[in-house]
């Protein structure tokens, strides 16, 4: 089937092969396991009469970089070898062949993950799902998709609007990631207020297992109770557990009518009303509700140009977007709310987008934010979970003591601005820490100073981007021992010689 073509994203720039560190460089302490094989030329024999002469790269730096470097320039590992398979059974014969050759594998899909579980630490091979990007099928009564993993976002929204229907989330880096990668990392995203997360909207995957093993658990079932929910296992797993080749997934139609609004306000307890107002009298239309605060709106002017913002700052802002089936109901709607936010005082200015152009501009200043970010000298990056008012809290806390740390506040200090946006509607805090470089005073003072006070909230220390390497050691600040062990057992079950995606989520050896 024609595929519509997707906007690539990119961070960084100005960064390049020369500039980004290595991680073992930047990170001392991870140790290659010595139990895994490294890689010979036989193997690679091997690997080209699977994937053919055109499914692989070995040996060339430049064409490797990519494969081996994360979105934001931070984690950079050592790979000679990227393979991409086009088929099921091409991955199964890859994996059943790494098992018992002990090869160490990385699954790979658009690579936009933030925590550095999508490229290798040493010298993983890196399986990369591009090449498997056709859709399956779709069933226009249902709106259920069945598609290969490798399959980008975006490509696979834009395929659906022609049939009236969308994808159930949406994230910024919806033009590179891979609907294969976000179930990997159960992506939340802008709209998971409104369609919920994907342990709910994805009803069938198909993995191979590490020992090339397909599970084929493709179902296009909206109710299914005979046993055990296996697909579940896999979503958020991160590539640990099993490589995610086909995904069914249960599609919204799509609202013929979608408004966005931004509203300025002066503090974070307005932003508080204002959601809880959004809730009632907004309820079924109501789609998206993000915030972010002065700070955020600052990095992004510095990076980039906002077509649509207010003449005056204010300290937070939040974007609501609507979506319905009924334009002048949800119009109504909409502005009553909006006068009631600012005859009530919640809100000091607002603008409602226009057109589709102006609806763009508004979302993209909303996702423009990480972009941004990614182009700071140096960002520590978080993804919190906890309960809503809390959220800001946590912000002023690490501002103050980030200062008390003689690392803030001063032209010298190393810190240079605390940065807050999120999804205020799942209590989900995007909290970025810009500095001029990474420093290990800097890095004590937050970790693990941050998820101590997350856990005291009750909090998660990954709310959707998931542990990766960048949060790994931490997950006992979320997860009970008990809990942990089960994993590490079901790891063990699923992937006994620890091939896939080695030193990330949990490390067991
Ligand atoms: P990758 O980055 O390639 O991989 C991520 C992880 O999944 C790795 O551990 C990898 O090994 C594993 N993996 C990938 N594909 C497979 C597969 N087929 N089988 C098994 N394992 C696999 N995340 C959010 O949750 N919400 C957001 O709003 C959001 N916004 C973002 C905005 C920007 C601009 C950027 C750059 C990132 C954003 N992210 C967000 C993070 C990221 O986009 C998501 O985690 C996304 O789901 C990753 O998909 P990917 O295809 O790029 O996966
Ligand atoms: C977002 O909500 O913008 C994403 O999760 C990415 C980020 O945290 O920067
Ligand atoms: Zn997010």
């Amino acid at each position: 089937m024609p595929l519509i073509q997707a906007t690539r994203y990119y961070a960084n720039t100005t960064k390049n092969q020369k500039t980004v560190e290595y991680t073992v460089d930047k990170f001392p302490g991870y140790v290659r396991h010595d139990h895994f094989k490294k890689l010979s030329k036989e193997d690679v024999e091997f690997f080209k009469s699977v994937v053919g002469d055109n499914g692989y790269i070995y040996n060339n730096e430049d064409d490797l970089f990519p494969f081996n470097t994360d979105w934001m320039n931070k984690f950079r590992g050592k790979s000679q070898l990227v393979l991409k398979p086009k088929t099921t059974q091409q991955v199964s014969d890859i994996l059943k062949y790494c098992n018992e050759q002990k090869l160490a594998v990385v699954p790979q899909g658009g690579n936009t993950g933030l925590v550095g579980g999508s490229v290798p630490v040493f010298d993983e091979i890196v399986l990369s799902l591009q090449a498997m990007n056709k859709i399956r099928g779709f069933d226009s009564v249902s709106g259920i998709l069945t598609a290969d993993a490798g399959c980008v976002l975006e490509v696979l929204d834009n395929w659906l609007a022609e049939k009236g229907y969308m994808m159930p989330l949406d994230l910024g880096a919806k033009g590179s990631c891979h609907i294969g990668g976000n179930i990997a990392t159960n992506a939340g995203g802008l709209r998971l207020l409104r369609y919920g997360s994907l342990h709910g909207t994805v009803l069938g995957l198909e993995v191979v297992l590490a020992d090339g093993t397909v599970l084929d658990n493709m179902s296009t079932l909206r109710k299914d109770n005979t046993g055990y929910d296996l697909k579940q296992l896999f979503i958020g797993s991160e590539g640990t557990i099993g490589v995610i080749t086909g995904v069914s997934i249960l599609t919204p139609h799509r609202s013929k009518a979608v408004n966005v609004a931004m509203l300025g306000l002066n503090s974070f307890e307005d932003v508080q009303k204002a959601f809880k107002q959004s809730r009632s009298e907004l309820s079924e239309i109501l789609s998206a509700f993000e915030f972010w605060d002065i700070n955020a709106l600052q990095m992004f002017k510095k990076h980039a140009t906002p077509k649509a913002v207010m003449e005056q700052e204010y300290p937070f802002y939040v974007l609501i977007e609507t979506s319905g089936s009924n334009k002048d109901h949800d119009d109504e709607k909409l502005t009553n709310y909006l006068e009631k936010m600012m005859t009530d005082g919640v809100a000091q200015d607002g603008v409602v987008a226009q057109d589709e152009t102006q609806i763009r501009s508004l979302w993209s200043l909303r996702e423009g934010f990480t972009e941004a970010m990614g182009k700071e000298p140096a960002v520590y990056k978080y993804d919190i979970s906890m309960p809503v008012n809390k959220i800001y809290e946590c912000v002023q806390d690490m501002r103050q003591h980030l200062k008390d740390g003689g690392v803030y506040g001063q032209e010298d200090s190393p810190v240079t601005d605390v940065v807050a946006y999120g999804h205020v509607g799942d209590g989900n805090l995007h909290l970025n820490i810009a500095a001029k470089r990474l420093d290990p005073k800097t890095s004590s003072l937050i970790e693990p100073y941050l998820f101590e006070w997350v856990a005291k909230h009750q909090g998660s220390i990954s709310a959707e981007h998931g542990l990766g390497v960048a949060k790994n050691e931490f997950l006992g600040y979320s997860k009970s021992p008990v809990m942990i062990q089960l994993m590490k057992t079901t790891k063990n079950m699923l992937d006994p010689n620890h091939i896939l995606n080695p030193y990330k989520v949990i490390s067991n050896f």
